[in-house]
């Protein structure tokens, strides 16, 4: 052998070592995200965080937290004047012991506001929303990536044909203030992101396409207005008994871009209440609708971040959560990308596959924007 030939088969045989231990070395989504300048990431409760399975496959895969419920009003203020953060500071310190991103969840939402201020003035609401979000702002400020600050403002099968939802937020906050929620957020966090975040504008259907046309009509005169919004966070709250097209998916993602906005996957899941089968033909059809939103999402260079909602089938909130959709047979939901035992299912594959062969975003200025 000369010292051509030896080099030659020292490099093949370093490649297959590397090779080998690239197929052993365990996937972590978060970083497969990564390598695309992306970040991918969980909702979690205290509840079940930190027991297994779940808190072993956050390590493996987490580099965003988000807290399920233990940031929102109702949650932290369940008597009037009093505030208890201890379940929210759980969450973050389970977010630095992982050293993920933290997208706080949500600082203005009509489904979290305490029901005993439904009944009061509108200016005794506008000074309860305006202390609580300062506080809760200011209490983790720097640590927090992206705020959720409005969630679900839209509503476009009400009767009186407003595509704004009518709420105890709309009525006591008052629609015309909702940009300054997001100027008190600015001030009281100046590093944070800052998203609108809603539901259903995700799929193939007429309603969807309408709150997608809702959501842009909400957000543009904000944008021309520089009021500080930065991000779009899109829930995907998936089902599989809609249509989905990637390319109407597409067009609306270069609308958002259009605006200035950044895009966030901020509540990931696939419901299965149709589907029919065996377990292993639902998991099939459960890991297509993955395959097909992920792929989309990550061919478009605004969107940045990916968040699932709970980790496995065993504490998704789809089970838990009395007002969805049930299926026939009665059999629990399997809408995440882990089985009841925490172990991987096609939609993982899926999922892991979809990272794995995305091109790295903003190609061109990779530096300034990642
Ligand atoms: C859900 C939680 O997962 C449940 O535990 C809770 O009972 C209700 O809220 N959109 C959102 C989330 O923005 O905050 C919701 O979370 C799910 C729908």
């Amino acid at each position: 052998m000369n010292r051509r030939e030896w080099l030659g088969a020292t490099a093949l045989s370093c490649m297959s070592w590397q090779g080998l231990a690239d197929a052993q070395a365990p996937t972590s989504l978060d970083a497969l995200a990564r390598a695309s300048g992306r970040r991918f990431g969980f909702a979690v409760s205290p509840a079940y965080a930190d027991k297994a399975p779940v808190a072993g496959l956050l390590r493996q895969h987490a580099g965003v937290i988000t807290a399920e419920n233990a940031m929102k009003w109702r949650h932290i203020q369940t008597v009037f004047g009093g505030r208890d953060y201890t379940d929210a500071d759980k969450v973050m310190a389970l977010a630095a012991s992982l050293k993920a991103d933290f997208r706080g969840h949500t600082l203005a939402w009509h489904q979290s506001t305490p029901a005993y201020l439904s009944v009061v003035s509108s200016e005794q609401f506008i000074r309860a929303q305006t202390a609580h979000l300062q506080a809760l702002v200011s209490r983790y400020q720097g640590r927090i990536h992206t705020w959720d600050v409005l969630n679900e403002a839209i509503e476009v099968n009400q009767s009186m044909g407003s595509s704004l939802r009518d709420s105890v937020l709309s009525k006591l906050w008052g629609v015309e203030r909702y940009p300054a929620l997001f100027e008190l957020a600015r001030a009281a966090d100046p590093q944070a992101k800052l998203a609108y975040s809603d539901y259903g504008m995700e799929q193939d259907e007429p309603w969807c396409e309408r709150r997608r046309r809702a959501v842009l009509l909400l957000l543009e005169p904000w944008v021309k207005r520089m009021v500080p919004v930065d991000v779009m966070g899109l829930q995907a709250h998936l089902d599989l008994s809609h249509r989905f097209s990637a390319t109407k998916l597409l067009a609306f993602f270069d609308e958002l871009q259009a605006f200035g906005l950044t895009i966030q996957i901020t509540e990931l899941d696939v419901r299965d209440s149709t589907s029919t089968g065996s377990l292993a033909e639902r998991d099939s059809a459960v890991a297509a609708l993955y395959q097909d939103f992920v792929d989309a999402c990550l061919s478009h260079p605004a969107v940045e971040m990916m968040v699932l909602w709970n980790v496995t089938d065993a504490d998704t909130w789809i089970n838990r959560w009395g007002q969805g959709p049930r299926r026939a047979d009665g059999q629990p939901m399997r809408p995440t990308l882990f089985d009841e035992q925490g172990q991987p299912k096609r939609a993982f594959e899926a999922v892991a596959a979809s990272l794995r062969h995305t091109k790295v975003r903003f190609d061109k200025k990779a530096e300034n924007n990642v």
